[in-house]
């Protein structure tokens, strides 16, 4: 770790914000390091999607800075923080559930590069852009469903399409919230690896409620509580605080405890 800060990709200083004087986040402060995944887990209404908004830029703070590899970013727009790399999944990145699997990486590949419609009816343009759109679905496990009607793939596919369009726009630090939400045991367990081997040249803040992914894949824990941070570390410490078994299952013999 370097002393000038350049292993931080994020850092939020007290980071707050107020909906008409509810507190949603307090003062929040966080490091995000690179190359690393870090889980942001606490009790529903704790403030996790607030934060989230807040760095994406979809809510502007209350008070507090957002800092981007050392740079304040707390008072740019969302377009400009999205262009460093802040890109979050799940959220802005749907899915068109009538085109096939190639076509919709196809859309957000093409989305991304803004590029004109006359660009893209040269016939070279068009091949580059199946090209990658087909490494974009090799990386997320997709390829053989290029062809597929996107209604017809699996609930845990879909999510990992989403992710493919999410890869599109290059993200350096993806933001995922809730990513195995609403999943059967073998979906959330495909997706659980897939989030490992995408972190490998990207850094990962993600909302997770799934205590066993957050102990499988999580370098880092930050654990929010009514909008403040209560505890931070690897798994194996945050989970045997008091605090945080008391906080976010009410019980000491809560799932916090018993993943495996
Ligand atoms: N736009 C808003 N206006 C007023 N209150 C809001 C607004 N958005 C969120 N809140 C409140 O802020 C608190 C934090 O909500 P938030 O959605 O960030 O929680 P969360 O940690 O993501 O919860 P969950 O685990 O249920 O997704 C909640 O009490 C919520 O009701
Ligand atoms: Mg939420």
């Amino acid at each position: 770790m370097s002393a000038s800060g350049t292993d931080v990709v994020l850092e939020t200083r007290e980071l707050a914000k107020e909906f008409k004087g509810f507190v949603a986040v307090n003062k929040v402060s966080l490091k995000v390091r690179r190359g690393q995944i870090h889980a942001l887990i606490g009790p529903n209404g704790a403030g996790k999607t607030t934060f989230f908004n807040l760095l994406t830029k979809f809510l502007p703070p209350t008070s507090g800075t957002i800092l981007y590899c050392g740079e304040d970013i707390t008072s740019e727009g969302p377009a400009q923080t999205a262009r460093r790399g802040v890109v979050r999944s799940f959220q802005i990145s749907a899915v068109f559930p009538h085109l096939s699997v190639l076509e919709n990486v196809r859309v957000a590949l093409q989305r991304s590069l803004g590029t004109s419609f006359y660009f893209w009816r040269s016939e070279k343009s068009l091949n580059r852009l199946n090209d990658r759109a087909m490494q974009l679905l090799a990386e997320v496990g997709l390829e053989e469903f290029a062809k597929a009607e996107t209604a017809d793939l699996s609930y845990g596919r879909k999510r990992a399409l989403e992710l493919a369009t999410t890869l599109a726009l290059e993200p350096e630090l993806m933001l995922l919230d809730e990513p195995t939400q609403g999943m059967g045991h073998e979906d959330v367990s495909r997706v659980t690896n897939l989030i490992k081997k995408l972190s490998a040249n990207r850094t990962v803040l993600m909302v997770e409620h799934n205590m066993k992914v957050v102990s499988l894949i999580a370098d880092t824990i930050s654990v929010l509580q009514r909008g403040s941070v209560i505890a931070e570390g690897p798994y194996a410490e945050v989970s045997r605080n008091p605090q945080v078994v008391e906080a976010y299952m009410g019980t000491t013999d809560g799932a916090l405890g018993g993943t495996h």
